[in-house]
């Protein structure tokens, strides 16, 4: 990140040559007037009684957000759920195998984290404390005090260490800030903590700019549930060895993956293969160098803008997709009118959409691929074992990176370019996978149909008792890969 400008006057210079620049309105909030809160304090109210404005805003992320604003980010519209597996069935067939495979919602707002984990299939939660890590403010405490079993115990016996009243309360003020002087504050030290020196960043010495970023980074990145030999969990750890600040890539990641079994967290049914996973890697996408990462602007600017709220400018705490607010975070820095950013925001989303769609059911048709791969062989038929790892392996780099654009939540926006980059790479690890498996099959003597069947429903219906069951193909909304 561009550390040498500050905040928001950072993109004065950058932008007054691009000529999108408004003219410095700095609109920055009011001075603050800080009282001591006691240290350890986790009960947002106690905060909420020194800071009514900011606590208001922030419990409003329970609330329904405004729908018909966002294309492709629904979840939390008129209060319901939205699952990934629904949207795109292809993912259904790849996960299936795992939690994952069963339900995998859409984000909503941040009152809902807990909540919204206790109401998904308990086959989600099964890899213990390790997935409080990312819900409740409690989890460095249950950390610290549990030590490794903290990451394998039951998660269930996990959240009833916490106080009753605060079991189902997600993010919250001591995940962010410092109770002293509000300075903001990397919270998760086990795991952000631990993971920017890998990145070649000093915690200490971090700037505000940098931070209004990192606050976000302690969740919104992908992690993995490193495994015992029993399977149990044992840490959770960010793929980030061997990158620095502004360069995570996906190939970094994927090799960290494969760089260790305890890294493989389940084993996908329609191959057989024991495989890792990436989670929502906002933080990942963003930094590498995208337009706005290269000009310093953060998470903050465009998801907690300056609004007025009781008459005083503040740091909208109700954070959400900027689309549901009408894009008032860009106009600090963009002079188009939001109409026209919106149109732009979904010609990159529909771009990106187009591939993922296309690289996700080329990655799928490779899967089902193997499937006849698996059952030639188990018949007992000699199959080419060099180009079955060969085709594996391209496999393989093709998956994650449908996962990678699959689990990041901008559709693309965060990072329009490198967003096409990692989605072509992933069709044409898919194709020539697709072109060894078709050839090992034929030599095997099978014939292999041109088109193959997907069998989606297979995997979209009867995803456990939550899911809708039995519901008939031609009612999924499947779409055309053109
Ligand atoms: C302690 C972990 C944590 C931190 C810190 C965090 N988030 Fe989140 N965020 C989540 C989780 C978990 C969800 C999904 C909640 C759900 O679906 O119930 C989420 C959801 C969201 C959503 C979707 C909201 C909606 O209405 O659908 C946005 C946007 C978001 N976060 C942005 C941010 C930004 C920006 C920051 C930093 C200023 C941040 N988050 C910090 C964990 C976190
Ligand atoms: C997900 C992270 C996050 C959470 C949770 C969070 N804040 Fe903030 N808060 C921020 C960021 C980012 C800023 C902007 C700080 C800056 O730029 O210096 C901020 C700024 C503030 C400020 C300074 C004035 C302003 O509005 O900019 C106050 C006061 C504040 N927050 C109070 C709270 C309270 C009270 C809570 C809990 C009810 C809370 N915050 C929860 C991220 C968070
Ligand atoms: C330049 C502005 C900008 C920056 C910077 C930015 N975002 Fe976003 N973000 C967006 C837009 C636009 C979307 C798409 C929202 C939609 O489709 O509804 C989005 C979507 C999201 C979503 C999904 C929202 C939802 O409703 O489900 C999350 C989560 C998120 N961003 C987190 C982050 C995090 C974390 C960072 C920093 C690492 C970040 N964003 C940086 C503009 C930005
Ligand atoms: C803090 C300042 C800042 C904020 C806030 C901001 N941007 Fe930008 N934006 C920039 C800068 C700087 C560039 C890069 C200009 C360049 O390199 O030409 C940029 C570039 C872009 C581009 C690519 C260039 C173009 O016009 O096609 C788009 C699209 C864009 N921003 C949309 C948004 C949207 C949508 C939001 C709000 C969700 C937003 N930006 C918020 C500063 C900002």
């Amino acid at each position: 990140m561009h550390t040498k400008y500050a905040r928001r006057c950072v993109v004065l210079v950058v932008m007054a040559a691009t000529a999108i620049w408004s003219g410095c309105s700095p609109k920055n909030v009011e001075p603050l007037k800080t009282v001591a809160i006691e240290d350890g304090t986790i009960d947002p109210a106690e905060w909420g009684n020194v800071y009514p404005l900011q606590y208001k805003l922030w419990k409003q992320t329970g609330e329904p957000t405004p729908a018909g604003k966002s294309k492709y980010k629904k979840g939390n519209d008129a209060g319901g759920r939205v699952d990934k597996l629904d949207e795109y069935p292809f993912l259904a067939l790849l996960y299936n195998g795992w939690g994952m495979g069963i339900e995998y919602t859409e984000p909503r707002g941040h009152q809902h984290m807990i909540e919204d984990q206790l109401h998904v299939d308990p086959s989600r939660y099964k890899a213990g404390g390790s997935c409080l890590t990312c819900k409740t403010p409690y989890a460095p405490l249950l950390e610290k005090q549990m030590g490794k079993a903290y990451f394998s115990t039951p998660y269930k016996e996990v959240l009833a260490k916490v106080p009753k009243d605060l079991q189902t309360q997600g993010v919250a003020c001591i995940d962010c800030h410092d109770s002293r002087g509000m300075a903001l504050k990397i919270s998760r030290g086990f795991t952000l903590g631990k993971a920017l020196p890998k990145i070649g960043l000093d915690e200490a010495k971090l700037t505000t700019q940098e931070k209004r970023t990192l606050v976000c980074a302690q969740c919104h990145v992908s992690y993995m549930i490193t495994k015992d030999k029993d399977m149990h969990s044992t840490d959770v750890v960010f793929p980030w060895k061997d990158s620095k600040a502004g360069n995570i890539s996906i190939e970094n990641i994927i090799t960290q993956i494969k760089s260790s079994p305890a890294n493989l967290e389940w084993t996908q049914s329609v191959t057989g293969f024991r495989l890792g996973f990436i989670r929502h890697p906002e933080y990942e996408l963003f930094s590498n160098n995208s337009p706005h990462w290269a000009n310093g602007v953060s998470c903050a600017d465009c998801h907690m803008p300056t609004v007025t709220a009781d008459g005083q400018k503040v740091s909208d705490h109700r954070i959400m997709s900027p689309l549901k607010n009408d894009l008032v975070a860009c106009a600090a820095c963009h002079t188009e009118k939001p109409q026209e950013l919106r149109d732009k925001i979904f010609a990159v989303q529909d771009k990106a959409m187009i591939v993922y769609l296309k690289a996700g059911y080329a990655t799928a048709t490779d899967a089902k691929l193997f499937e006849m791969a698996n059952k030639v062989a188990v018949s007992g038929k000699k199959i080419d074992k060099n180009l079955y790892a060969q085709a594996r392996e391209q496999y393989e780099q093709a998956l994650y990176r449908v996962i990678f654009i699959g689990a990041e939540n901008s559709t693309g926006f965060h990072n329009p370019k490198e967003t096409m980059r990692v989605l072509n790479d992933s069709l044409k690890y898919a194709a020539s996978a697709d072109a060894q498996l078709r050839k090992l099959l034929e030599q095997a003597g099978e014939k292999v149909p041109e088109k193959i069947d997907l069998e989606l429903s297979k995997y979209t219906n009867n995803r456990g008792v939550k899911k809708l069951m039995f519901k008939p193909e031609h009612e999924i909304k499947s779409p055309e890969v053109k």
